[in-house]
C-alpha cells in the first residue's frame, strides 16, 4: 500500500520551450514555491548564449551546469515533483527528445510576444506522437504581446493542439492588471513586484460581481466579462481524461519573472498532472506499482574532470523501488550490478539515497557499462521501447589524425556515442566511420572531448548526406531487396545497434528509391 502511495505522490515532468521563452525563470519560480531554494537567481541558466558556439570553455561550463540541473526535485504540498531538464538549444534537441521518454507530462512555455517558435513546434510534435499530457504556459504578460485569442489560435494551428484556457489575462504589457483564474474562479491582481513570492488573490463566485468593476475598473471588467463569455463559447470544458490522453491542453497565462500566475499553474498541475504512467517494453506493459524494480537509462553524463573518468547514468524508475547495494540485472550485458552510491536529486543538489520509487530519477556512477536505452531489472528480461534515434542533420567522415592513438580514438568514439552525443554510422563498403549530428556544434564538442578526455585527435571530412533512412524490407529474401542493396551499396551503413541504414544524398533520391523499391520501407527514425 505504501508503495502505491509513494508512487502516486510523484509528478515527473519536463518544461519545453524555444530558447528565451522563460523556461529557466519558470523552473526557478517553481522551486521557490517548493521552498527548495530561497532566492531567485539560484538556478543557473544552462543555455548556450548566442555567439558562444566555438567557445570550448563555454561548452564545458555548460556541461557542468547541465549536470546540476539535469533533475530538480522538490516537495510541494504532499507531492514529490521531479523536473527533468530539457536543453532548448537546437543542437541538443536529441538530448531533449530522449529526456521526453522519461517524463510523465510536460509544460510548454510560450513567449506572449513571439508566439509559437520553431523549437517549440518540434518538441511538441514529439510529445504529441507519444500522447504526453501537456499544459501550456504563456509567459511575459507584463510585456506587450499578441492578443490572447490570436495566440490561442496560433497554438492550436501551429502545434496541432486542442486548447482550453484555465486562466485569462486582464490586459497586457503596460495595461496588465492581472489574471482571472478560470480553474479556481478568482482574480489575482498584478503588482509587478518580482520579490513577492506569493500574491494575494481575490475570490469571485461569478464575474458579474459589481465589486470587480471597482477593483479593476469598469472598462477592464467589461472586457474581461466579454472575453470569458467568448472563452466559454469557443473552447471545450476542461476534461481531465482528455488531458491525460493528450487530447486536450489547458492553458495558463502569467509572468514567470514576476512570479505571477505561477502558483496557479503549479496548483493546477499537481492536481491534474499524471503520476507515473505504465511503460511499454518489448515484452509487456510494465506498471509503476509492480513490486519488482525496473528502469531504463535515458541520459548519460560524462565527468568533466579528466582525473575522474566515471560517468553518471540517469535512470528513470518505471516500476517498484530502487535500493542501494542491491544487485540488479543489466539486461543487455546479462550481468548483475550493485550500486553503492546511487544519487537522488533535490533542488540543485544531488545526494546518496537508500531507496527511490517509480517516477523518480536516480543517477548511477558508471565506468562504461551503460548506454542510452539500457534496461535494469530485478532479473526479468525487459527492454523498454521508445528511445529512438532520429535522422541527424549533419554528416561527416571522422578520420584519425594521430596513428599512434587509434585505440584511444575508437574507445572515445564508442563512449561518446553511448552517451548519445552523436550517432555513428559505419559504411558497409569500406568500413569508414561517419558521425551524424543534430547541430554543427557537436563536431567541436566531440573533437575537443576526444582530445581532452581520451588523448585522441580527429579530423572531419564532409560527407554530403541529406538524411539517414532506417531500412525495413517487407521480405529480406526478396529479389527487390537484394537488387536495392546492390545498387545502393555505396550509401549503405550500419548504425550502432547494427541496423541497416540508407544514407540518402537528397530528398529526390529518397523519392526515387521509394518508387523503385516499394517493398523496401524507409524510416526517418530508428524505431518504427
Ligand atoms: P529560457 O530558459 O527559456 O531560455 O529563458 P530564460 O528563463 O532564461 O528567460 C529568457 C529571458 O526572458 C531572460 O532575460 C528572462 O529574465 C526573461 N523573462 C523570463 N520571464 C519573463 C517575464 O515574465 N517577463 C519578462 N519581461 N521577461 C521574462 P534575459 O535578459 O535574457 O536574461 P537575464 O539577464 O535576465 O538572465
Amino acid at each position: 500500500m505504501s508503495l502505491v502511495k509513494e508512487i502516486n505522490k510523484r509528478r515527473t515532468f519536463g518544461i519545453i520551450s524555444h530558447p528565451d521563452a522563460g523556461k529557466t525563470t519558470l523552473t526557478e519560480k517553481l522551486l521557490l514555491f517548493g521552498g527548495a531554494i530561497q532566492e531567485a537567481g539560484a538556478v543557473k541558466s544552462n543555455k548556450i548564449k548566442k555567439g558562444a558556439t566555438s567557445d570550448f570553455m563555454e561548452i564545458e561550463r555548460q556541461r557542468g551546469i547541465s549536470v546540476a540541473t539535469s533533475v530538480l526535485a522538490f516537495n510541494y504540498r504532499d507531492k514529490k515533483i521531479n523536473i527533468l531538464d530539457t536543453p532548448g538549444h537546437k543542437d541538443f534537441a536529441e538530448d531533449t527528445f530522449r529526456t521526453l521518454t522519461a517524463v510523465d507530462s510536460v509544460i510548454v512555455v510560450i513567449d506572449v510576444a513571439k508566439g509559437v517558435e520553431e523549437q517549440t513546434e518540434k518538441l511538441v510534435q514529439v510529445c504529441r506522437m507519444r500522447n504526453i499530457p501537456m499544459i501550456v504556459f504563456i509567459n511575459k504578460l507584463d510585456r506587450e504581446g499578441k492578443d490572447a485569442f490570436d495566440l490561442l489560435d496560433e497554438v492550436e494551428q501551429k502545434l496541432g493542439l486542442q486548447v482550453t484556457p484555465l486562466s485569462f489575462p486582464i490586459g497586457m504589457g503596460y495595461d496588465f492588471k492581472g489574471i482571472y483564474n478560470i480553474w479556481e474562479k478568482n482574480i489575482n491582481l498584478f503588482s509587478g513586484d518580482s520579490k513577492k513570492n506569493i500574491e494575494e488573490t481575490i475570490a469571485f463566485d461569478h464575474v458579474e460581481d459589481p465589486e470587480l468593476d471597482q477593483i479593476i475598473g469598469a472598462h477592464a471588467a467589461g472586457a474581461l466579462r466579454e472575453n470569458l463569455e467568448l472563452v466559454h463559447g469557443v473552447y471545450p470544458e476542461f476534461d481531465r481524461e482528455a488531458y491525460l490522453k493528450g487530447e486536450l491542453q489547458p492553458v495558463f497565462f502569467g509572468s514567470a519573472l514576476n512570479n505571477f500566475g505561477v502558483r496557479e499553474l503549479l496548483d493546477c498541475f499537481i492536481e491534474i498532472a499524471p503520476f507515473p504512467r505504465p511503460k511499454q517494453s518489448e515484452e509487456r506493459l510494465v506498471k509503476p506499482e509492480e513490486e519488482t524494480f525496473s528502469g531504463f537509462v535515458f541520459k548519460i553524463h560524462a565527468n568533466m574532470d579528466p582525473k575522474h573518468r566515471d560517468r553518471l547514468a540517469f535512470i528513470k524508475i518505471v516500476s517498484g523501488t530502487f535500493e542501494r547495494n542491491t544487485p540488479y540485472l543489466h539486461v543487455r550485458h546479462n550481468k548483475k550490478l550493485k550500486f553503492s552510491s546511487p544519487n537522488a536529486f533535490f533542488a540543485e543538489k544531488k545526494e546518496i539515497v537508500d531507496i527511490s520509487y517509480a517516477g523518480d530519477i536516480v543517477g548511477l556512477h558508471d565506468t562504461g557499462n551503460f548506454k542510452i536505452g539500457d534496461t535494469l531489472t530485478e532479473g526479468e528480461i525487459l527492454n523498454f521501447k521508445g528511445i529512438p534515434s532520429f535522422s541527424p542533420e549533419h554528416f561527416r567522415y571522422i578520420n584519425n589524425a594521430d596513428p599512434m592513438k587509434a585505440k584511444q580514438l575508437a574507445k572515445g568514439i564508442d563512449q561518446l556515442m553511448d552517451e548519445g552525443v552523436a550517432q555513428l554510422f559505419t559504411l558497409q563498403l569500406n568500413g569508414r566511420k561517419v558521425i551524424g549530428t543534430v547541430g554543427a556544434l557537436q563536431y567541436e564538442v566531440i573533437q575537443y572531448r576526444l582530445e581532452h578526455e581520451y588523448g585522441a585527435k580527429c579530423t572531419y571530412e564532409n560527407f554530403p548526406v541529406h538524411k539517414a533512412c532506417w531500412i525495413e524490407p517487407d521480405d529480406p529474401k526478396s529479389e527487390e531487396y537484394t537488387e536495392f542493396k546492390r545498387v545502393k551499396q555505396k550509401f549503405l551503413a550500419t548504425d550502432k545497434q547494427g541496423q541497416l541504414v540508407f544514407l540518402a544524398d537528397s530528398s529526390f533520391s529518397i523519392q526515387m528509391t521509394q518508387q523503385k523499391y516499394p517493398s523496401v520501407k524507409l524510416h526517418f527514425s530508428s524505431e518504427y
